[in-house]
Parts: C-alpha cells; structure tokens; sequence
C-alpha cells in the first residue's frame, strides 16, 4: 500500500492505466531518443521518474539500457512487476522529490533521467519540483541529460471549468470534469468512469509550468536547456507546438551543448 499523497494519482489510476493510455504518445520514437542520448553521454544506465506501469521503462530496457524505474504508487509498480521483462528493471517505490529518501543512494548515477508524460506536473508545487530537479542533478553524470516532456499551457487562458467526454466504449463512459485556476497553474480534475456496474471517481491534480518557467526553475537547480522539441522524433519546437520535449544538461558539466542534429 502506497503511505503518501505522491501516490494518489497512481493509486486512482492504476488498474485502467494500460487500457487508457498505453497510445497516448509514441513509445518507439521516445525509446529510440533516449537510447541516442545515453550512447551520447557513453553510458546505459537510465532513471525514469514516474515511471507507472512501465510503457516506457520496459521498452527502454528491450534496448539494452539498464533501466531504474522510480513510482511513489504500489498499486502502478505493481502492474510494472506483472509484466514480461519487469526483471530487468530496478524498481523502487518512492517520491521522486524526495530521493534522498528513498533506497536510491546518491551514488547512483545516470547518463539519462526521464520524466514523461506530464509527469513532473504532478508535483504539488514549487517547491517539490526544485526538490525533484535537485535530486535529478545530483544523480546525472556529465554530459548526462534529464529529459522532460509535457504540455505546453495555452497562454492567457482564464479560470474555467470544463466537461469532456474522455472514452465511450459499448461498456463504459469516461467524462473529465476540470477546473483550471490560471493564477496558481493548477487544474484539478475528476475523470468519472461509468459502466453498468456503477460509477468510479478518478481523482487528479497539476500544477504546471510554461517551457520558460520550467527553464528559470531547472537554472536555478543547475540544469541549463540543451534541445527543445515538439515531438520524440525531433520536430522543431515552434509558438504552435502543444507539447515539449526539452533536454537539461548540467550547468558547467562537460558537453552541456545540444546532442542531436536540428
Ligand atoms: C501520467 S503517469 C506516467 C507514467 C509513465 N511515465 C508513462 O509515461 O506512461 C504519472 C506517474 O507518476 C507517478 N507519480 C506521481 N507523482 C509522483 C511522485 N511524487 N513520485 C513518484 N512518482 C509519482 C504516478 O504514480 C504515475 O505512475
């Protein structure tokens, strides 16, 4: 059982997890870039934060990377630990802004750490992502990366509140109910699941940041930006792009210039 709120979205989530967003990005060309990266810094070893069930920690490890896969919720490492290859991986339960807490020692470190998927945004606040990109720093070995991908927020957007509806499958109604809070960067959400069995709330916060606030904040743990795309397989990143897949390197590290070719 999972002891802290770090769990809560992992824990809510765990069981629909696979069926729900096993598609949502391109798990090959994300696999492909990250393995380019660690071949860049000369190393194998990789540290996915967040990293759930492993649709990503699993295909990284099919590459031949030795993957460390870090979750605060029991309930997604173990769906991880069901699946065929979840041997290879190291899995650890714990928060990933508070590393120094967990049985990743300082020691260990990475040519590549990678926070998926909006991932980051999951930390409650400020403080906890300083407390996370701290402990990422501390355990990339120059001309290691962190790689960061997530949404880019619409700008100006004013407070709301939304209905969508998410899934409708022959058996089954997902509606997501949103409220988005502009001035703390904050949308809280409920997906409603409903099936001839009843209805399940499925409850879920962010508190995101823009590209450039996520930049003054990694500065300020010692990671400076090297690359920033639209997508794993290198689209330029331009004013229109939804997502962003940005590259830190550490401030003064060796090789702290971009890696791939634009
Ligand atoms: C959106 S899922 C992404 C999972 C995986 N990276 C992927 O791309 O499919 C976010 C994951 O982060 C985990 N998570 C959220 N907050 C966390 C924290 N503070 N420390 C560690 N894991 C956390 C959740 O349990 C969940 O498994």
């Amino acid at each position: 059982v999972s002891e802290s709120g770090a769990a809560s979205y992992g824990d809510a989530f765990a069981d629909v997890y696979d069926r729900w967003y096993a598609d949502v990005t391109d798990v090959e060309a994300c696999a492909r870039y990250v393995g380019d990266l660690a071949a860049a810094a000369g190393g194998a070893a990789v540290l996915e934060l967040g990293a759930g069930t492993g649709r990503l920690a699993l295909p990284l490890s099919s590459r031949g990377l030795a993957v460390t896969a870090v979750d605060a919720s029991a309930a997604m490492l173990d769906a991880l630990r069901a699946k065929p290859g979840a041997e290879r991986l190291r899995i650890v339960q714990g928060d990933m802004s508070r590393l120094d807490d967990t049985e990743l020692s300082s020691e260990a470190t990475f040519a590549v750490v990678l926070i998926a998927y909006n991932t980051l945004f999951n930390l409650p606040d400020d403080d906890a992502l300083r407390a996370c990109l701290d402990g990422v720093a501390a355990r990339l070995t120059p001309p290691g990366r962190l790689v960061v991908e997530a949404f880019v927020p619409i700008d100006d957007a004013g407070p709301s509140d939304d209905v969508t509806v998410s899934r409708v499958e022959r058996d089954e109604v997902v509606l997501a109910a949103t409220v988005h809070d502009p001035t703390a960067q904050v949308i809280t959400g409920q997906h409603v699941q409903i099936t001839e069995e009843g209805r399940r709330l499925r409850p879920w916060r962010v508190h995101y940041l823009r590209p450039d606030q996520l930049d003054h904040l990694a500065a300020s743990c010692g990671l400076t930006l090297v690359d920033r795309w639209s997508d794993w397989d290198c689209t330029k990143f331009d004013d229109d792009s939804s997502v962003h897949i940005s590259t830190y390197a550490r401030l003064g590290g060796a090789g702290s210039e971009p890696t791939m070719p634009r």
